[in-house]
């Protein structure tokens, strides 16, 4: 009799001891289960805040034929900054084949498209209609930018005017020592008259590097860009937060000169 209760006895508090273990398991999994929940939500929060703001997308331009130069680097250390931020981007590579200038022929008046077909000046323009923001960059070229960059930014401003207009931009000038200032001047002039914002930094938005990848030990340049990407998005957020709230401009665009 007295073993049976001693084995009932052992039993009971093995029952109790196994029910605590797990009962207080099942609390933990249903406390790592709550937690789980509660950052899926935040997660979906998070989401939601995003998704008050429509897939924004930036064009970034390189305009050094080095595919993978000092200006491509720049570029990219622009692009990463913008994806952390959630902005996409797409390049479009200047690359080495020949580009017109404009011959003022004014087809594009008409059309919204340059006349020649065959470089990349239309394609230039049907991705800037899908993208929200332009960063344009280049070496410098005996304190210019390239030539054909040039070239198919003034084309793409004077053919779209209203594919470009209210969109922010930036300009990027990669050099070994000197003239880059006049670059990044230069390639924000057409932007200037189009309102479009222009996007800015903690200092002129150069890097310095004269061989392929020398631009990776220039790190205030760098943070340059950077901070570059992060004003970018930032303005983007602001502009697209909801439907873009544009200002109201005069309906007649006055055109004058000193003759008439
Ligand atoms: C034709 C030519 C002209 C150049 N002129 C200048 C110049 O005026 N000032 C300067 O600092 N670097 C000048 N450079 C050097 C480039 O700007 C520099 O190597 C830059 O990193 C090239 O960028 P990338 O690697 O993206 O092509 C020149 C290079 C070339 C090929």
């Amino acid at each position: 009799m007295k073993r049976i209760f001693i084995i009932a006895l052992a039993a009971l508090a093995f029952a109790a001891c196994t029910h605590k273990t797990t009962s207080s398991k099942s609390k933990e999994e249903n406390t790592m289960q709550t937690e789980k929940e509660t950052s899926k939500t935040e997660k979906q929060q998070v989401q939601l805040n995003d998704s008050t703001h429509k897939e924004l997308k930036v064009l970034l331009i390189n305009g050094s034929p080095r595919k993978e130069g000092n200006t491509y680097l720049a570029l990219m250390e622009v692009s990463k900054q913008l994806e952390k931020n959630g902005i996409a981007t797409e390049l479009l590579q200047i690359g080495t084949q020949p580009m017109h200038g404009c011959t003022a022929c004014n087809h594009c008046r008409k059309t919204g498209h340059c006349v020649f077909d065959d470089d990349l000046c239309n394609r230039a323009i049907d991705l800037m209609t899908e993208c929200d923001a332009i960063i344009v960059g280049s070496p410098t070229y005996y304190g210019q930018p390239n030539g054909t960059l040039l070239s198919l930014v003034q084309r793409m401003c004077y053919a779209a005017p209203q594919v470009m207009q209210n969109k922010p931009a930036a300009a990027v000038a990669v050099c070994r020592r000197g003239g880059a200032s006049a670059v990044y001047q230069t390639l924000l002039m057409p932007f200037q008259m189009l309102n479009m914002p222009i996007v800015t930094s903690q200092y002129w938005n150069i890097v310095y590097g004269r061989d392929e990848g020398e631009a990776a030990l220039d790190a205030e340049g760098l943070q340059t860009m950077r901070t570059m990407a992060d004003n970018m998005a930032w303005m983007l957020k602001k502009i697209h937060n909801g439907t873009p709230d544009y200002p109201q401009r005069e309906a007649e665009h006055k055109v004058t000169n000193f003759i008439k």
